[in-house]
């Protein structure tokens, strides 16, 4: 392995080191070209950062060709199979799956912060209903850094992974007009947010173990994954010295875009459409190879995995499952896995490895649950906050410098101000 690249820029030889990482074998390796201004006047242009790495990682790995994803080392299939939301988020945080009693302590804590301060709930009173969830849920997390008074930093964590389902319950119930909702100590995290979302005043709330088991899985899937455009945002705004909250709610409004976490509403959206239009699967995928029409078939493509998403993957099981178990019919299952069967024998998207992401599947999980589209995108979120966390933290463990990107200027040379 070599340990410099050498390269020429006008008969001047430079040579730059190389950096591997844990997985080299498979092409974890950079130049690192933090000296190459200062050494040969150039810098590098990278939109988009397709081949530019930001930060030293321990969190989350994806091998994009094989279709891998490790979480702290473990990989997401045994973690689905073996492990809690909650565990999960632990060992992302604190890179070892925790043992009972650390479990306890966590838990017990977050349990212990699992209540919101009542004029957080006069300001979402006061927030127009037709706004969307996730403009709710980002402006909620920034204020709620106004009533937390904490010292510890790690109590921080705990109140975020507390107050954030509450928040997204106390969201929803009032888009739907049903009164406010606390949390049940009595009951794991999971089962928790789905008593705060579907409980109803005066009927005892009876917890579906099935649904629960999709919510804890789907969570999962979304604890972590590497430096995404959200992940980055928080990683950006904390190399400022932003506080947590602050950074988390710029990770929220990160995610919400449509090619990204936003994807798993249009996605439904599209299949919707598309059932609406008579089914007709092939004239939407024309449309999506039409360079010339903007549209593009949400939940497909990704700019890591070039092979399956393994989170597809299991979420197209997940998806299978709960319907299967509950006993409903799902049109719009049936219709997602036709148009991934014929997406997959189209050469436009075999060439371009464009295969279905997490989101593909996520939005039927959801609504089998009994969550609302406009909702889908929160519970992104519920399930991205340990990874934010851990990215935040990490960031300021590394003493990452502050995130400051250049630019080729392109305007206007230096020109007078004419004025008569
Ligand atoms: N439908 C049609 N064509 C596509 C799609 C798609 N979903 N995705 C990519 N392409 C095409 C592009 O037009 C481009 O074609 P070209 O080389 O002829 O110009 C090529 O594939 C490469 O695409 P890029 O946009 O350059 O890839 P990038 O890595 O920048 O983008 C992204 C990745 C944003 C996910 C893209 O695939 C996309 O827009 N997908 C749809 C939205 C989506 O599902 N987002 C969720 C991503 S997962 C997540 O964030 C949780």
């Amino acid at each position: 392995m070599c340990s410099v690249v050498n390269f020429n820029i006008n008969g001047y030889h430079y040579k730059l080191p190389v950096i591997y990482g844990t997985f080299c074998e498979k092409g974890e390796k950079a130049i690192n070209i933090s000296q190459l201004r200062e050494s040969t006047g150039f810098i590098t242009f990278d939109p988009g950062f397709k081949n530019t790495g930001i930060t030293k990682s321990s969190i989350s790995f994806i091998d994009g060709e094989k279709g891998e994803l490790l979480y702290r080392g473990y990989p997401i299939e045994q973690i689905i199979n073996k492990c809690s939301f909650i565990e999960t988020s632990y060992l992302i945080l604190n890179g070892e799956l925790p043992n009972t009693a650390q479990l306890k302590y966590f838990s017990e804590k977050i349990k212990k912060f699992n209540s919101i301060h009542k004029e957080i709930k006069k300001i979402l009173d006061n927030i127009p209903n037709s706004y969307h969830p996730m403009g709710i849920l980002s402006s909620l997390t920034y204020i709620l850094d106004a009533f937390i008074n904490c010292l510890r930093e790690e109590d921080l964590y705990l109140h975020l992974l507390a107050k954030l389902p509450i928040l997204a319950a106390l969201t929803y119930r009032k888009k739907i007009g049903l009164p406010t909702t606390y949390a049940d100590p009595h009951l794991d995290y999971t089962s928790n947010l789905l008593k705060m979302f579907f409980s109803i005043p005066n009927q005892s709330y009876e917890l579906n173990p099935i649904i629960a088991d999709a919510l804890n899985k789907i969570l999962i899937l979304h604890a972590d994954h590497e430096q995404n455009c959200s992940t980055t945002t928080v990683r950006l705004l904390g190399s400022a010295h932003a506080g947590l909250f602050s950074s988390i709610s710029a990770g929220m409004s990160a995610l919400w875009g449509k090619l990204h976490g936003g994807a798993n509403q249009a996605v439904i959206e599209m299949l919707e459409a598309i059932l609406k239009s008579g089914g007709n699967i092939k004239k939407w995928i024309e449309k999506a190879k039409n360079k010339k029409d903007p549209f593009r078939l949400m939940g497909f493509g990704h700019r890591i995995y070039k092979n399956f998403d393994p989170r597809a993957k299991i979420a197209k099981k997940v998806a299978e499952n709960v319907i299967q178990q509950l006993g409903i019919s799902d049109p719009i299952l049936e219709l997602a896995k036709d148009v991934e069967r014929k997406a997959l024998q189209d050469s436009y998207f075999l060439e371009k490895k464009l295969y279905p992401n997490i989101d593909f599947y996520s939005g039927i999980i959801y609504q089998a649950i009994g969550i609302p589209k406009e909702m889908f995108t929160v519970m992104f979120a519920l399930g991205r906050l340990p990874g934010w966390m851990a990215h935040w933290k990490e960031m300021k463990l590394n003493k990452d410098p502050i995130g400051r990107p250049r630019q080729i200027y392109i305007g206007y040379k230096k020109r007078n101000i004419k004025k008569n």
